[in-house]
């Protein structure tokens, strides 16, 4: 069997009737690790990272990679290696980019709720910009700046109220959404921003959504951000940056999104047009760096018919892969050793004691117990928003190297769940 239209290909692909992920077969690494089991392609992420640095050859740009969809540190350390950034929005998430080999010269600190603790330790270190969100927090940053003797190097992200016509939890450019400034009180929040000693402008950020599709929204972003600098800049404050946030989706179902090179292509020219093109330029891709490397592999525990459904109960559940039951989203669920018989339809669901603890709805599938099942595009936000819930312990990954497999985590287990919980005395 040949599926060269998985998400993932070519990386992603069946070998021999057998599922493989770059050069390993998922059956072997699935019974040496165990199941529920991550597994991520490490030249899939390279070649997704590739795509934007074709786009970029020739020009002032960096590619910030957005690792709240995949904050594991085996992950960041293929990315930091390749010479990226990247965006953070916790003091945690800095904490990671250092113990996997990042430099705090290369993050900047997104979020609309930061901390001043999170501020003190992001300035002490050295980021190269927050992106910040509210002329409150500029006011606090430059308190806490000030208080630590540092000036706090900022971008305003502007809420451009674009539609990037994604599903609702994940656009953010809408004036209804409780990220950015607003368009209108732009230039205000500069001149505030200018006018506070503890800061310095570098930067102007929009980013306007997730699992974005088509290039319109970015288009109409870019043109409404290059009149905004212009505004800006003619009122006596340089901006120094331009970062577009990041928000390009990935095929998770014949899904077609522009590809990174062609999206940027685009914008460029557009850049160029307006006379911005040698501008410093930074963007903050997530998804599209690490969702279609990732798959989740998981055993079949039962088949259990029923009068109005199928269901196909697996050991891979919302705790592990939280998107179905949260976004509805669909993810491809297919066979690591496909059957010949004749499919059924079920629901394929978790353990879990939740109705909306399912994986994927009406599939037809050819399965028995104990059969291993690949859940795909599973590398982005499926992982970094695992939890316990059920007191289940997140899943092992793995990152594959060609011929090499590397555990970047171990499962958890039960004493790693309970570690810090204390009986009342
Ligand atoms: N920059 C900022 C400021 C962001 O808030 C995000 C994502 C990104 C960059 C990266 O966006 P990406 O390139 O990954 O689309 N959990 C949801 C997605 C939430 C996105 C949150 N912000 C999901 O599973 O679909």
């Amino acid at each position: 069997m040949t599926s060269p239209t998985l998400p993932g290909a070519p990386f992603v692909a069946y070998r021999h009737d057998a599922l493989h992920l770059e050069n390993l077969s998922l059956q072997a690494l699935a019974k040496a690790h165990g199941t529920p089991l991550f597994v991520y392609s490490k030249a899939a992420m390279l070649s997704a990272l590739a795509a934007y640095q074709r786009a970029f050859q020739g020009r002032q740009a960096k590619v910030h990679y957005a690792m709240k969809a995949n904050s594991s540190l085996g992950v960041l350390q293929v990315f930091a290696q390749a010479g990226c950034g990247f965006d953070i929005v916790s003091g945690g998430e800095l904490a990671r980019v250092l113990a996997a080999g990042g430099q705090a010269k290369d993050v900047i600190f997104s979020g609309v709720g930061k901390r001043r603790a999170e501020m003190k330790t992001a300035l002490q270190a050295g980021i190269a910009c927050f992106n910040v969100e509210s002329e409150a927090e500029l006011d606090v940053l430059n308190e806490v700046a000030l208080a630590c003797g540092k000036v706090a190097p900022i971008s305003i992200r502007v809420n451009p109220n674009v539609d990037p016509k994604t599903h609702p939890y994940i656009s953010t450019g809408l004036k209804g959404n409780k990220f950015g400034v607003a368009h209108e009180r732009t230039l205000q929040a500069y001149q505030h921003a200018a006018s506070l000693p503890g800061l310095k402008v570098v930067g102007i950020d929009f980013h306007i959504g997730s699992q974005i599709t088509t290039s319109e929204p970015y288009m109409d972003a870019l043109d409404k951000m290059l009149d905004l600098v212009e505004q800006i800049e003619a009122a006596g404050i340089p901006i120094h940056h331009l970062d577009f946030g990041g928000g390009l989706g990935i095929d998770y179902n014949g899904d077609t999104p522009p590809a990174a090179d062609a999206l940027w292509t685009q914008l460029l020219a557009r850049l160029d047009e307006r006379g911005f093109g040698q501008r410093q330029l930074m963007i903050e891709p997530g998804r599209s760096l690490v969702g279609n490397a990732g798959v989740c592999l998981t055993e079949v525990q039962f088949i259990k018919p029923g009068e109005q459904k199928n269901f196909c109960i697996v050991d891979a559940a919302m705790n592990d892969l939280p998107r179905p039951a949260m976004y509805q989203a669909f993810h491809q669920i297919v066979p690591l050793h496909p059957r010949t018989g004749h499919p059924t339809v079920y629901d394929v669901v978790g353990p879990v004691c939740e109705s909306g603890d399912w994986i994927g709805r009406d599939r037809a599938l050819d399965v028995q117990a104990g059969d291993l099942l690949a859940v795909l595009s599973a590398g982005a936000y499926c992982m970094s928003m695992a939890s316990n819930y059920n007191t289940r312990g997140r899943p092992a990954e793995v990152l594959v190297d060609g011929d090499a497999a590397h555990v970047i985590r171990q499962r958890e287990s039960v004493q790693d769940q309970m570690r810090g919980e204390q009986l009342l005395s």
